[in-house]
């Protein structure tokens, strides 16, 4: 490991003053060749070395940012070339065949990027045309930074082209340590499982191969053995990227880990073009002392507050109906009527028709592509339908699949080719449909004409954009010239071109985000829609487990729930329970209701009223998760706006044990809650007591829930002085 000297002082370099978001911070050392970027928390440093290669030395506790010696512990962009010692961030062919490269350092200048400083250091190859740009943004006041890197090919030579075979975001060091990994996993109706595993030498990779993922690249690492959630060391990250992902961790010999996360090049290259530059996808990551709660604190309120599709953040989202569970295929116009009148009744706000309102949708085998209204189910169109909804004072929304098409449609008869795949292979179908192939120009054409005519002939408000296969026989053959092996990544971009454009020209439409449940959920995503369909399994119970997780990362505003007739463990549930769990995100209605009894509806009724009391605080507070289902038998979460110091809480109790039967039950029954003001005085709504917010955070407060599946809000306000 090579050795540095960092000045002792270092000097604020001369970026404005209005460069500066808050706590955070681009020091620039005396010597112009190494940086300190700090977060609230963290610290990282960078600095060039004696042979001019650009080192990452330090990520971590910035309580120790002016120590004089700082160890190289990799570089700051890891390359195939030389020893391969460390997991490459970048690896190319160049024009002449030679694989290696030898980056040097050029220059560097710290920019502002949507009002947060930003470093970019600029390193060259030695001899090849091959210039790499990296960036470190800081996002002071999420306590978090974001790392991506810029590639450029500056031959002006025709045919000088740079082959690139991998191109990751970013990658950082840890300094030797026993670490854990925290990531979740999971499949299709059980998404986000949490799993935590000890890095041991070698490398573990978490990654999406299909576009179809029902676990997330965000990832928490630990110091090992580190049980609280809310204190201790964690370094975290996270992807934006839509597309295949990968994050790994090496883990060397010599007890130090190197976390590198960004698209993966599995089976997939980029040819760089002379004059042309190739951008990687942003990882965001950041430390905390706050353990794995200060995580989710952070990504989901950044999320909430600066990530979501700007058209809609800061609206309260309304409450749904959607009619997949009641009617699935078979929907017509007087039977969709029907439930957007019980719907209205009930307090709804938005009534979406799912699948089935396409041309030739009898059901999954037919219709994908041909995005008309079927005239069959709907004889006077789709205008007739949406004026009626309208007149009863409730929003329309549509279900749409643009990538997707079934053989049994008019568009793949037309363009059998669009359809992703290769002569002679199998043409591999799930759920009796094919990936349209979004990477060709008239593909996009195609999908963009179909919705935003859609949008522009009828008075939608409301999208839900669904994608229900992951990819297969991922050819691509009459693609443009070296394009054949880049399918995965234009498809991507077309797919962001094409929300970003709907977007912009429909920006009062609300966008959900949904890929057969949870399939499709990352930070690009949730910068293009509004909210995502968590899971396809609206079990409360299940529902309660993905929750929990879901919010390990994201904001309760990004989260649909629906309350539907789904009972996986034959429990019969309470509506009052299947509502309480559905209320602590973005609430929906799924059943039938034409067949509710009365007293189904008042009690629906009663529950959309409170929802809509609590839900500024629920979309727009920040979330503390009190009681994980993993570690008990019963959840808590905590939503609070930290301005007027009020708080909801949801309690649900999953068992009943008789007294002292299991160790649970020799636990205190209190729950700590979290984020109230120490001295302050805090009343629960129907109690005359006031506590402090101390005795509330360190002894905690017994709700006195009993029973099992049985469940409970509170509203605690704080007590004016
Ligand atoms: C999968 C989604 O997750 C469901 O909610 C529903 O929209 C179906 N697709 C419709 O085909």
């Amino acid at each position: 490991m090579k050795t540095i000297v960092l000045s002792l002082f270092f000097i604020i370099s001369t970026l404005p003053l209005s460069l500066w978001a808050e706590e955070g911070s681009i020091n620039v050392g005396q010597d112009g060749k190494s940086w300190v970027v700090k977060s609230r928390s963290s610290t990282y440093k960078v600095a060039v070395m004696e042979d001019n290669t650009v080192a990452m030395c330090y990520f971590g506790n910035n309580s120790y940012d002016d120590e004089l010696i700082t160890s190289a512990q990799g570089n700051e962009v890891t390359v195939r070339g030389g020893f391969t010692l460390q997991t490459p961030m970048v690896e190319v062919i160049f024009s002449d065949g030679v694989r290696d490269i030898e980056l040097i350092y050029d220059r560097y200048e710290i920019i502002d990027l949507d009002g947060y400083p930003t470093l970019a250091i600029y390193q060259k190859d030695r001899y090849y045309p091959l210039s790499v740009v990296s960036y470190i943004k800081v996002i002071g006041d999420y306590d978090m930074m974001e790392k991506w890197v810029e590639v450029t090919n500056n031959s002006t030579s025709q045919g000088d082209d740079i082959l690139i075979e991998n191109l990751q975001s970013a990658t950082f060091f840890l300094e030797k340590n026993q670490y854990e990994l925290h990531h979740l996993s999971g499949e299709w109706t059980a998404e986000y499982k949490p799993y935590k595993t000890l890095l041991t030498q070698g490398v573990k990779t978490i990654q999406n191969k299909g576009f179809y993922s029902f676990g997330s690249s965000s990832f928490v690492i630990r110091p090992y053995g580190e049980q609280s959630d809310t204190e201790g060391e964690a370094w975290y990250g996270s992807l934006y990227y839509s597309g295949n992902w990968r994050v790994d961790f090496e883990k060397f010999a010599s007890g130090s880990v190197q976390v590198t996360g960004g698209i993966n090049f599995w089976d997939e290259n980029y040819l760089l073009r002379p004059s042309k530059s190739f951008t990687s996808p942003k990882m965001l990551i950041g430390y905390t002392k706050e353990g794995s709660d200060g995580v989710a604190t952070n990504l989901s309120s950044f999320t909430r507050d600066k990530l979501l599709n700007p058209s809609n953040r800061e609206k309260v989202r309304p409450v749904l109906y959607n009619s997949w569970y009641a009617t699935a295929f078979d929907v017509n116009e007087q039977q969709q009527l029907a439930l957007a009148q019980r719907a209205k009744s009930l307090g709804v706000e938005v009534f979406v028709i799912d699948d089935g309102w396409f041309k030739g949708r009898v059901n999954d085998n037919a219709g994908l592509g041909d995005w008309t209204p079927d005239r069959i189910k709907f004889p006077n169109g789709l205008e007739s339908m949406i004026s009626k909804v309208n007149e009863l004072g409730l929003d329309f929304g549509l279900w749409i699949e643009p990538e997707m098409v079934n053989p049994n449609s008019d568009l793949y008869r037309e363009h059998p080719d669009w359809a992703i795949h290769y002569p002679n292979r199998t043409r591999e179908l799930r759920r009796n449909q094919m990936v349209l192939n979004l990477a060709r120009e008239d593909v996009y054409q195609y999908l963009y004409n179909s919705m935003s005519t859609l949008l522009r002939e009828n008075n939608i408000k409301y999208i839900k954009w669904d994608m229900n296969r992951p990819l297969s026989n991922v050819g691509y053959l009459d693609a443009p010239e070296g394009e054949s092996r880049s399918l995965r990544i234009l498809y991507v971009e077309n797919l962001y071109r094409l929300y970003k454009t709907l977007r912009a020209e429909f920006p009062d439409v609300w966008f959900e985000c949904c890929a057969g449940g949870g399939g499709r959920v990352d930070l690009a995503m949730l910068s293009l829609a509004d909210f995502t369909w968590a899971s396809d399994n609206t079990d409360p119970v299940d529902r309660i487990f993905i929750q929990h997780s879901y919010l390990s990362s994201f904001p309760a505003m990004s989260m649909i729930s629906w309350v539907t007739h789904e009972d996986h463990h034959h429990q019969n549930h309470s509506l009052e329970f299947k509502f309480d769990v559905a209320m602590a995100g973005v609430l929906g209605v799924g059943y039938d209701i034409t067949q509710w009894s009365d007293e189904q509806m008042d009690i629906a009724r009663a529950k959309i009223a409170e929802y809509k009391r609590y839900r500024p605080i629920v979309h727009h507070g920040d979330h503390y998760r009190l009681v994980s289902p993993y570690q008990e038998n019963r959840s808590a979460v905590q939503y609070i706006d930290k301005e007027s110091g009020e708080s909801v809480i949801f309690l649900y109790n999953l068992a009943e044990y008789p007294v002292n039967s299991v160790k649970e039950t020799l636990n205190s029954p209190k729950i700590k809650l979290r984020g109230l003001d120490v001295d302050a005085k805090y009343r629960f709504e129907g109690d005359d007591i006031a506590y402090s917010g101390r005795m509330l955070m360190d002894i905690g407060y017994d709700f006195g829930l009993r029973g099992a599946y049985k469940s409970g809000i509170y509203r605690v306000v704080k007590v004016a002085e």
